[in-house]
């Protein structure tokens, strides 16, 4: 039983503001502070490909943060045939009740997770909490889903997750695709497979057994080997649209009748307009665009300032961001982390200086940058780090800034801040994104109050942490993203 009784099954988190919380926040994962952790293939029958791989902190390359071995793609045959055993591992409320268990577990380990996640990810303590409850949540969700909708498996299921929610994303999808009774074999992002590992121990310790759950550490090369193994029942798939859009060709040759669930990325913009309340679009705006170092896929990337308040927003908006503390993502008082890798920096370092901007930072940390642009036209692609594009418009070249929006074809997060009721009735009507905040920052979904997920080239749907996930991992076909 929880405050939101059973339809609202979200996990407590911890308020890092209460300092009592926060002692024990700290207590938790002090522990963890140097150990260090090992990843491997799990359960497979031959085939690592030798090769050890050492995992290093993004903020701080001299602390090591374990090892990991990938598994040799010549394998993916063999794993998932292993993996067939795993089908229809349970009956629809005996997973249920394996997941809730995983759930507690994860509470239970909290600080070594809050620790992965600083250490092997660089997530601030914010996101680092955040994380934590979103797995949690879509642990807890996705068994009520078992329960409800009591769906048979539909086969081998291989997911495939990204860096950017090392543990919320991986669990969420491997979660659902339990919870629909699929054997699973999870191919977490090359850069996080240790909070991955422990993440799949804790689920094998829950009761999930090792046929039905399988980790396949490894990059690019590793996913595309599982998915184009042939007779899987489905991708569950979160990353870069164009890898969704490879995954998509592959499993046409070799699975035809398998599903493509994918979450991708967005361009999402945020609309302020000259009746918004300046201080609150500010935190907005601080939170939506650098939180996680702009390392979500929610993120704002283009803000549309109303000419007439434009100069006096964007001198608050400036001195907001020039308060940020950037630095170790382990320090409680730190807002902005590292971003991942050194390719990452060097992508974002690119974008800065083209657009006639200086780099600056150490290593892996890139302070908060906000970049002048005529409008979203002048973007192709997600910038995927703590950039902001900025854009004005005057109130009657409104709808021409929603329409030049739906353009890119993405459609992800929408942001707005206006206090006229017509004019959110008119955007949300008119604006083609999955997620629309108003008054509000524009991340952090919820699971079960908020569904998340986007349309175009942003996903294919359904939403992660809705009712309708779990139902669709059970049933094979329909691949659909746009060319
Ligand atoms: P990515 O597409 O490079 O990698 C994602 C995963 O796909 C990794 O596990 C990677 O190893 C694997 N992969 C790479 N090439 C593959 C191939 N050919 N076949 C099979 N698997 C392959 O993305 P990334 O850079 O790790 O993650 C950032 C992207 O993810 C951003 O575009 C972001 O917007 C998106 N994202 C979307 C959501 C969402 O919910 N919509 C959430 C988080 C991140
Ligand atoms: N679900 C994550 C968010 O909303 C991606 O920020």
């Amino acid at each position: 039983p929880n405050l939101y009784g059973a339809a609202r099954p979200n996990a407590a988190g911890w308020d890092l503001y209460d300092p009592v919380v926060l002692q024990s926040f700290e207590e938790a994962r002090a522990p963890f502070q140097y150990a260090t952790w090992s990843a491997a293939p799990m359960a497979v029958p031959a085939g690592v490909n030798g090769a050890t791989r050492t995992v290093v902190n993004p903020a701080r390359p001299s602390d090591e943060v374990g090892a990991v071995i990938d598994l040799d793609p010549a394998s993916a045959g063999a794993v998932v045939d292993a993996a067939r055993a795993g089908v229809d591992w349970a009956e629809p409320r005996e997973r249920a009740a394996v997941l809730r268990r995983a759930a507690d577990l994860y509470e239970s380990h909290a600080g070594e997770l809050f620790a992965l996640c600083a250490r092997e990810a660089g997530k601030i303590a914010l996101d680092a909490v955040s994380e934590l409850r979103e797995a949690v949540d879509f642990l807890r969700y996705y068994a009520a889903e078992a329960e409800r909708t009591e769906p048979a498996g539909a086969g081998v299921v291989v997911a495939i997750s990204p860096w950017n929610f090392p543990l919320a994303i991986f669990t969420g999808q491997v979660a659902a695709s339990l919870a629909a009774g699929n054997a699973v074999i999870a191919k977490p992002a090359e850069q996080t497979s240790l909070v991955a590992c422990r993440a799949a121990h804790l689920m094998h310790e829950a009761g999930v057994p090792h046929a039905a759950l399988q980790l396949a550490p490894g990059g690019g090369e590793v996913g595309a080997a599982l998915v184009s193994v042939p007779g899987l029942a489905g991708v569950a798939f979160t990353g870069s649209t164009a890898t969704a859009k490879a995954i998509d060709k592959q499993l046409a040759r070799t699975s035809p009748d398998a599903f493509l669930v994918a979450e991708t990325g967005g361009l999402n913009a945020m609309i302020v307009d000259s009746t918004a309340l300046p201080e609150q679009a500010v935190r907005d705006i601080v939170a939506s665009a650098f939180q996680s170092a702009g390392q979500r896929c929610s993120a704002l990337r283009v803000l549309y300032v109303q000419e007439d308040v434009a100069d006096r927003l964007m001198k608050m908006l400036r001195g907001a961001v020039a308060a940020l503390q950037i630095g170790d993502p382990w320090l409680v008082a730190t807002d902005v982390g590292p971003v991942i890798d050194a390719e990452a920096r060097g992508r974002i370092d690119a974008h800065i200086e083209v657009n006639g901007l200086p780099v600056a930072g150490e290593g892996l940390f890139v302070p908060p940058t906000i970049i002048d642009i005529p409008g979203i036209e002048a973007l192709d692609e997600e910038i995927f780090g703590p950039v902001l594009h900025v854009a004005t418009f005057r109130s009657d070249e409104i709808h021409d800034v929603i329409d030049a929006i739906n353009a890119k074809g993405y459609g992800l997060t929408f942001g707005l801040h206006t206090r006229i009721d017509d004019r959110v009735e008119e955007i949300v009507s008119r604006i083609k994104v999955g997620n629309i905040y108003v008054n509000r920052n524009q991340i952090g979904a919820i699971v079960g109050s908020q569904p998340f997920g986007g349309e175009g080239l942003s996903g294919t749907g359904p939403k992660a942490g809705g009712p309708r996930t779990v139902a669709r991992l059970a049933r094979r076909a329909a691949r659909r993203l746009p060319a």
